[in-house]
């Protein structure tokens, strides 16, 4: 069932044709307010939603030239017909540079407005199936969806349940694969924004040249191939959310303007002279080193702080300890269900394997090697051996220490290392403490202590040797 249209505003200073034009407007079914000065139809504009606005050209105080103007920058998706009996080509011009989407000249035949005001009709009923697809989208994200009990997740979490419902902007930062668009999604559906759009665009996916356009729209005529005018997705956006993924990679010169957009929700159209302005709010996100960017000149810093209102750090999947198997099983029925299999469980053997990787994909990676082992395993178990060789993917990674990981302090760098060295070494000695310990020219005792020291668990398996799970 399709909603009824909102109704049509009408602006004219002449009672007869405001009579005549709503009759005609309501016999096609449209509902229609009509009034008689810009200055009334300003006010309804700001109060209620309409489908479009016709205005006749020449009014009694603000014209109508103005009166376009003024709608146009607070309702910059607003569609706009102007009406006139003083046709000349300059008039229809203006009337298109001050915001009409179209324009008629009196005399008209009632099918031309109509004909107008169905493809306006159109236009919105397919701008609310868009809301109806993009709401759909959004109920996907959730806090429930993001897994993981290490405590950096859960401050994830807690985190998020305190932003979300602001205003602020925020800057997430982490490495490929942390999950920065989970946060980001559940920013926006737990937001008072949930119920309007969610754009997303990522900026290293699209041209330099064409991301401002993408970001604000533009003119037509503003560039070669800008055949007709293209609204930015931050119209899009209006009352809802926008989230810029890879921001590392927009150009300084956007920056400049994004950062102005910021400030007041203000921009321009590529090719415009009129200030538009929205309410959206923004969410940023990069995998890139930020601070190293600025240094480099890269990024601007006056941006960074601007967004960096509300900062998240989504930890490396190696920093939050059993969280891999949570994940691991939580992907396992993902993948199980869809592939209409019974649900697998991971064998210990399996789960201390995955334990023991760097991650440098995270959980991104996890989520692939998951699914690959669903489909290879032919029991109900995961067993090592449906598990990549990730002794030599660990071989291919230059050097042993945590790709751009920020340590706090050098205690912790070297913990972390000597967990690695540890975790790699059982691994390859397919966790046997006692060749382990032999292999490393410790004692076992040491191992154990070191092992303890470092929270890697160990466990007695059936067979006897020594299984190791990481707490
Ligand atoms: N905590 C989590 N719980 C469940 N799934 C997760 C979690 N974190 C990430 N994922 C899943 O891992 C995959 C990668 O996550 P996401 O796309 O959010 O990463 P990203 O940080 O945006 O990576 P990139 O920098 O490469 O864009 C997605 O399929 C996502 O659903
Ligand atoms: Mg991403």
């Amino acid at each position: 069932m399709s909603q009824p249209l909102p109704p049509i505003l009408l602006v004219d200073d002449e009672k007869n044709m405001r009579l005549s034009l709503s009759a005609m407007l309501a016999d096609d079914g449209y509902a229609v307010e009509a009034v008689e000065s810009a200055e009334q139809g300003e006010q309804l504009i700001e109060k209620r939603e309409f489908l479009m606005l016709i205005t006749d050209a020449h009014l009694g105080g603000i014209s109508g030239y103005e009166l376009l103007a003024r709608v146009r920058r607070r309702r910059p998706e607003l569609p706009m017909l102007m009406i006139t009996a003083y046709a000349t080509p300059k008039l229809a011009a203006e009337a298109i540079k001050a915001g009409a989407s179209d324009y008629l000249p009196k005399p008209f035949a009632p099918e031309e407005l109509l004909l107008h005001v169905s493809r306006c009709a159109e236009r919105h009923r397919l701008l609310m199936e868009n809301a109806a697809l993009r709401e759909k989208v959004t109920s996907n994200y959730s806090l429930e969806s993001i897994i993981g009990e290490s405590p950096k997740m859960r401050e994830q979490r807690d985190l998020i349940k305190t932003i979300a419902p602001t205003n602020a902007s925020v800057l997430i930062l982490g490495e490929s694969g942390t999950g920065k668009e989970l946060i980001a999604g559940a920013l926006h559906s737990l937001s008072a924004r949930a119920k309007k759009s969610y754009v997303r665009i990522n900026c290293a996916a699209i041209a330099e040249t064409l991301l401002e356009s993408e970001l604000f729209g533009h003119e037509k005529g503003a560039f070669t191939g800008a055949i007709k005018q293209k609204l930015g997705r931050v119209e899009e956006a209006d009352g809802g959310t926008i989230f810029l993924d890879e921001i590392g990679d927009m150009s300084r010169s956007l920056q400049a303007k994004l950062l102005r957009f910021l400030e007041d929700g203000s921009f321009t159209r590529v090719g415009g002279n009129d200030e538009l302005r929205v309410n959206v709010r923004l969410l940023a996100a990069t995998n890139r080193d930020i601070i190293q960017a600025i240094r480099d000149n890269h990024f601007r810093e006056d941006l960074y702080h601007r967004l960096n209102v509300v900062q998240f750090r989504p930890p490396p999947l190696r920093e939050r300890g059993q969280d891999v198997c949570l994940l691991a099983e939580h992907f396992l029925r993902q993948f199980c269900g869809s592939l209409g299999k019974p649900v697998m469980t991971l064998a210990k053997p399996a789960a201390a394997k995955l334990l023991s990787h760097h991650w440098p994909g995270n959980v991104r990676e996890l989520r692939n090697v998951i699914e690959r082992a669903v489909i290879l395993a032919p029991g109900p178990q995961v067993q090592p051996l449906h598990l990549p060789d990730f002794e030599l993917e660990t071989k291919l990674r230059k050097g042993d220490a945590p790709v751009g990981a920020v340590p706090d302090s050098l205690d912790e760098a070297l913990s972390d290392f000597e967990k690695q060295l540890i975790l790699a070494a059982l691994e390859r000695n397919h966790f046997s403490v006692n060749k382990t310990a032999e292999r490393l020219k410790v004692t076992r005792h040491a191992l154990r202590y070191r092992m303890q020291r470092l929270n890697i668990s160990t466990d007695a398996s059936p067979d006897g040797d020594t299984d190791v799970l990481e707490k």
